[in-house]
């Protein structure tokens, strides 16, 4: 992973000195909202992706024009930042990137409006590179994101949800982005068919992987370390995979507690710790984990269909990155 960023250091700050530039407008509490969430930071995935797959895509490995990938990963980023704003107003989340949500600060109509205001400067960077293939990939994903997010919304409180359907929601939600995110950085560069489609493959995979592991972290992991509360899906009555494992192997008594929480949303105090029991009962995160592992070894799996490069290995190393993240 260190490798990777130290590679992609000067890509990656041009990338962010564009977002800084198309984040301005003279309407003030634009670029303070905006401001507000870039400026904490984030672990940059998406665009890194976009980046290394257009570094990855070419052999000429120094003098390769960037303009366009650097321009498709600040949409990226843009895209992104555009979909959390959203989330946290629909997940009533509190933290993000280690800060309050933005919603809490200025309320959810300007978060929203914000949120579609980065959505909008996406396309507009999108169109300047006069990529219509890569404005289509893009695009699409948005339209994706926004479904799956839909989907999750609308099957949340429901017990019956299956680790089919889970899959589908996620793979909307947050793997097409990162599948997206790839693939228009090889395009962006002109890469060739098989490429292409290995880059995507790749973000694909490692997109539910990455998924797959936050939600297990948000039974495991540490608020501190995220940067955002973890037991919000819980709160939320959201049903991530560690759950859907837990009330598969429910007994009786295990499944009424889950019919109050989750179908009811009758919660009281001390409910998150013991789901997090139920769930430890039967394995349920490690099961969780354990499927986040196996989407990571298809991600490993793609990166056998790009060119011999440097950034090959770096992006296997990434792969355990984003599984073994706690933050
Ligand atoms: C958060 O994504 C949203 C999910 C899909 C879980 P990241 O964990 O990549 O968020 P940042 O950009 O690093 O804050
Ligand atoms: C975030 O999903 C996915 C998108 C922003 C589209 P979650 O709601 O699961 O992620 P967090 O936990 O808020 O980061
Ligand atoms: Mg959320
Ligand atoms: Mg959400």
């Amino acid at each position: 992973m260190e490798a990777l960023v130290a590679l992609a250091r000067v890509d990656m700050a041009a990338v962010d000195a564009l977002i800084i530039d198309r984040m301005q407008s003279p309407v003030p509490v634009i670029p303070l909202l905006a401001e507000h969430i870039i400026a904490a930071g984030g672990k940059r995935l998406r665009p890194l992706l976009t980046i290394a797959a257009a570094r990855a895509a070419t052999a000429a490995f120094a003098d390769v024009d960037l303009a366009n990938p650097v321009k498709l990963a600040a949409s990226v980023e843009f895209i992104h930042t555009a979909t959390l704003l959203h989330d946290d107003v629909v997940d009533g989340s509190e933290r993000r990137r280690g800060k309050v949500a933005a919603h809490l600060i200025w309320g959810s109509a300007t978060s929203v409006l914000v949120g579609d205001f980065l959505f909008a400067r996406a396309f507009e960077l999108m169109v300047e590179t006069g990529q219509l293939r890569a404005l289509g990939i893009l695009a699409q994903a948005s339209s994706v994101i926004a479904q799956g997010e839909v989907l999750q919304l609308t099957r949340a409180h429901d017990l019956n949800l299956d680790q089919e359907t889970y899959l589908r929601i996620i793979s909307a939600k947050t793997a097409e982005l990162f599948a997206a995110a790839a693939e228009a950085g090889a395009v962006g560069i002109g890469a060739d068919e098989k490429t292409t489609s290995a880059v995507r493959s790749f973000g694909l995979n490692l997109g539910l992987a990455f998924q797959l592991a936050d939600d297990a972290l948000d039974y495991g992991g540490s608020s501190e370390a995220l940067g955002k509360n973890t037991g919000d899906d819980f709160r939320e009555r959201k049903l991530t995979l560690p759950v859907i494992k837990a009330v598969q192997r429910a007994t009786p008594a295990e499944r009424a507690f889950w019919q109050r929480v989750i179908e009811k949303g009758d919660q009281r105090d001390g409910d998150l710790e013991e789901a997090i029991a139920i769930l430890a009962r039967h394995g349920a995160v490690e099961a969780a984990r354990a499927e986040s592992l196996r989407w990571a070894g298809q991600a490993k799996r793609a990166l056998d269909n790009l060119p011999v490069h440097p950034l090959r290995a770096m992006l296997f190393e990434l792969v355990d990155f984003v599984i073994d993240r706690v933050l």
